[in-house]
């Protein structure tokens, strides 16, 4: 059992959120949550002791996650450990997505977590320790046809988590990106899951990807709870890791794209050091 520390974790009133917070409230952590909705969030934990502070945020604004962030400290007195959970899958092709759906999984899935980091930080640079941990994707690192939009907001969150680490290290201050493979949470559902509002039917390799993908809900390989012990265990390191993928498929993903872009590199190796000045 690791010390008690408070936590502060966005969109937590089901799946690996809510998985997370029911497990740092019975390990005796202080926990703030939040949720679109408070009484959903409140009744999904069913805990009302004074240890859980339930809060409704709307991410997508600074200032609500200001007052979200202000509500922890003052309840409180710190906040030691930033999850940046909340966000949704979004399929469809760069032609079928509108601009406003793609703008919205932005909003949400990026801006959403840099306004939760930028309002921690005042408060993390005061103490002089935190550890923010963002949850990215696999899909950042090796997406699948079908997902552009997705796996580049959460290759945003992998890429500005990776400079945000050095940009606070000096301050005491930890950040991890955690990219998982599929975990069984409600994230293919129809509820969670975003599709093109006018898909085009010329894009079949698109249908099949999503048909692939949708036929996985309720058997992904990943355990929501062992997730949530992860992200646990590494709040507890010293040393935390900077990158940590999450299941088999997500490391079997990760370590061929390795493979793979060592490969590219390599084989164009001359070109690329062809370009410089030769004197
Ligand atoms: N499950 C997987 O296979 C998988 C794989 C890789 C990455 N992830 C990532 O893991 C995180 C958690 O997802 P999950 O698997 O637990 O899925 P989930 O069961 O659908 O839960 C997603 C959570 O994100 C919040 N959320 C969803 N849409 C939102 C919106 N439009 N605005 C604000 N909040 C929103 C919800 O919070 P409220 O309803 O409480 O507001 C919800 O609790 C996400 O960032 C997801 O991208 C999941």
């Amino acid at each position: 059992m690791s010390t008690p520390k408070t936590w502060f974790v966005t969109g937590a009133s089901q799946g690996l959120g809510l998985a997370l917070v029911k497990r740092l409230l019975r390990e005796g952590h202080q926990v703030a949550a939040t949720s679109r909705n408070k009484e959903t969030l409140a009744q999904a934990v069913g805990n009302t002791s004074a240890a859980f502070l339930p809060l409704q945020a709307d991410l997508g604004s600074d200032a609500s996650v200001q007052a979200a962030i202000a509500q922890t400290i003052s309840t409180f007195g710190r906040l030691d450990v930033v999850v940046n959970n909340a966000g949704y899958g979004i399929g469809g092709s760069i032609e079928e997505l509108t601009d406003a759906e793609t703008r919205q999984a932005f909003d949400v899935n990026v801006f959403g977590t840099l306004n939760v980091c930028r309002q921690a930080l005042p408060h993390l640079r005061q103490q002089g320790a935190g550890h923010i941990i963002n949850i990215s994707s696999i899909a950042a690192l090796a997406g699948a046809t079908g997902w552009a939009v997705y796996s580049a907001t959460k290759a945003a969150v992998s890429a500005f988590t990776e400079i945000l680490a050095q940009d606070v290290a000096s301050f005491g201050i930890k950040a991890t990106v955690v990219e998982p493979g599929g975990f069984r949470t409600n994230f293919l559902t129809a509820e969670s899951l975003a599709l093109p509002q006018q898909p085009i039917a010329a894009y079949e390799d698109v249908r099949a990807s999503h048909a692939r993908y949708l036929q996985l809900n309720g058997s992904q390989g990943g355990d929501p709870e062992k997730a949530a012990a992860a992200l646990i265990e590494i709040a507890a390191e010293a040393n935390p890791p900077l990158h940590l993928l999450l299941g088999q498929d997500a490391y079997n993903r990760a370590t061929s794209k390795l493979e793979a872009l060592g490969q590219n590199f390599q084989a164009w190796r001359e070109l690329t050091l062809s370009t410089g000045f030769t004197n």
